[in-house]
């Protein structure tokens, strides 16, 4: 999908003021068109992200029979086929970069007739993915994986699944999901034990579909037999796209920016908390519900970050937030400490090591450690840069522009596409003076 080289050029003195709404939140859009898909009639989208993560989870949709509508200006019409209408694609379904895709359908497709492969990019055929299979074949599922545990995942089908008592051993939000879409087709009762608090949209989303999901403290659970009825979907701004434009108000100088209709779901929200700990100025306003999610304005006014120790429990829920917390962390007065999160070496990229070696360009003194990193604020400089084909890593090193002394160039940066097609767009009417380029060299 990412033929094209990109290269972001960014150059330092902006600052970020105005208002804007991001995009639509990629867990939230992946599941609708997952659950819309299973769903007896017509479930209407609204604030669909469309990137190239979320199609990749709607043409695998469509191979399977599924009538999609759009996504147009954000909209999507899925006809859902019931519980048991998918049908057989015939070919491998490729998810691209997407890890959620992944995880997710390898449960949704464990209790299907008809087998099924899982392919993806580079990036995605490294990823682990026995986290899933390996409670799945607990379940009674036929799956295969490459010897070392990644894709492509084969599953074969018409095998009875079994309900199971499942405790995590890592705090995932995708293994959760992918077991209790598996569970939607398994005997008795599935249920899930998360070690700490992980994003809960899979569970909301079924609940919103009308289909019972329990919770006792940190065990959610689903039974088969029941049905999922079509609803509407408007899916809030995602917080993690708002992230960086959180850092960036925070690290400009002379910033004053508010973020609309972001979504605000408690177990997502471990940015704000880490970001206020640093001491940034972020006011919450105009909280309300939105088909079940709660939804914000922020406002994110330049404040004087300083480093903290990073509260461990706060780690999952700001899981995809690191790279830029990163860029935070090096513009506070101190070290930050961030432990506890071993997940970010096995993300789309390896975020400690691709962001400690990046900061390290720019000047910053930045160690990596096998869970985490210390970084100590100080002046950032210019430098080259390399993505390693990470949207977020490309997203985060750009935001550092607005601290930086030179130019920063980022390579690799056509992924940006998985999660945020218009960040460059949106990033620069807020006065981010970023340009993108074609090809390795600017
Ligand atoms: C996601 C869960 C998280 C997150 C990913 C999206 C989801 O992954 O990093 O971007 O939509 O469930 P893990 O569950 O592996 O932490």
């Amino acid at each position: 999908m990412h033929h094209n080289k990109i290269t972001f050029e960014v150059q330092p003195g902006g600052t970020l003021q105005g208002e804007a709404r991001v995009p639509g939140d990629k867990s939230i859009s992946h599941r609708s068109i997952m659950l819309g898909s299973i769903a007896e009639g017509i479930t209407e989208v609204t604030g669909f992200l469309e990137a190239d993560d979320c199609l990749s989870t709607m043409e695998s949709f469509k191979a399977m029979g599924v009538s999609i509508e759009g996504p147009k200006a954000g909209r999507v019409t899925i006809t859902g086929v019931g519980l048991h209408g998918l049908k057989d694609p015939q070919k491998p379904l490729y998810l691209g970069n997407s890890g959620t895709s992944m995880r997710l359908l390898s449960g949704l497709l464990a209790g299907q007739a008809f087998d099924v492969v899982l392919t993806g990019d580079e990036s995605l055929s490294k990823r682990p993915m026995k986290r899933v299979t390996d409670p799945l074949r607990q379940m009674g599922a036929a799956i295969d994986t490459t010897d070392d545990g990644t894709s492509p995942i084969n599953i074969h089908g018409g095998v009875a699944l079994k309900g199971i008592h499942y405790e995590m051993p890592v705090a995932s939000a995708q293994v959760k999901s992918c077991l209790l879409l598996a569970g939607l087709y398994a005997k008795g009762t599935t249920s899930v034990h998360e070690p700490a608090p992980t994003r809960d949209h899979t569970e909301r989303m079924l609940s919103g579909f009308g289909y019972p999901v329990t919770r006792e403290g940190p065990t959610v659970s689903v039974q088969s037999g029941g049905t999922l009825k079509a609803c509407s979907i408007d899916v809030p701004s995602d917080i993690s796209s708002a992230a960086f434009f959180m850092v960036g108000a925070s690290i400009a100088r002379d910033a004053d920016v508010t973020l609309l209709h972001v979504g605000m779901n408690p177990t997502r929200t471990g940015v704000i908390d880490i970001l206020k700990l640093m001491g940034a100025q972020i006011d919450i306003i105009n909280t309300r519900v939105v088909g079940g999610e709660p939804v914000a304005d922020l406002r994110i006014r330049s404040s004087a970050l300083r480093g903290v120790a990073i509260p461990e429990e706060l780690v999952p829920l700001a899981i995809d937030e690191f790279p830029v917390l990163f860029v935070a962390a090096a513009c506070a007065e101190g070290q930050t400490i961030l432990t506890g999160a071993e997940e970010l070496r096995v993300k789309e990229s390896d975020r400690i090591q691709v962001m400690a070696d990046g900061l390290k360009i720019l000047g910053i003194d930045a160690t990596p450690t096998p869970d985490g990193m210390a970084v100590i604020g100080g002046p950032l400089g210019g430098g080259v840069v390399e993505s390693h084909g990470d949207h977020r890593i490309a997203m985060a090193f750009s935001i550092a522009g607005l601290r930086a002394s030179g130019p920063i160039t980022i390579h690799d940066c056509a992924p940006v596409n998985t999660s945020f097609p218009t960040f460059v767009t949106l990033a620069h009417c807020l006065g981010l003076k970023i340009k993108a380029h074609k090809g390795d060299a600017v």
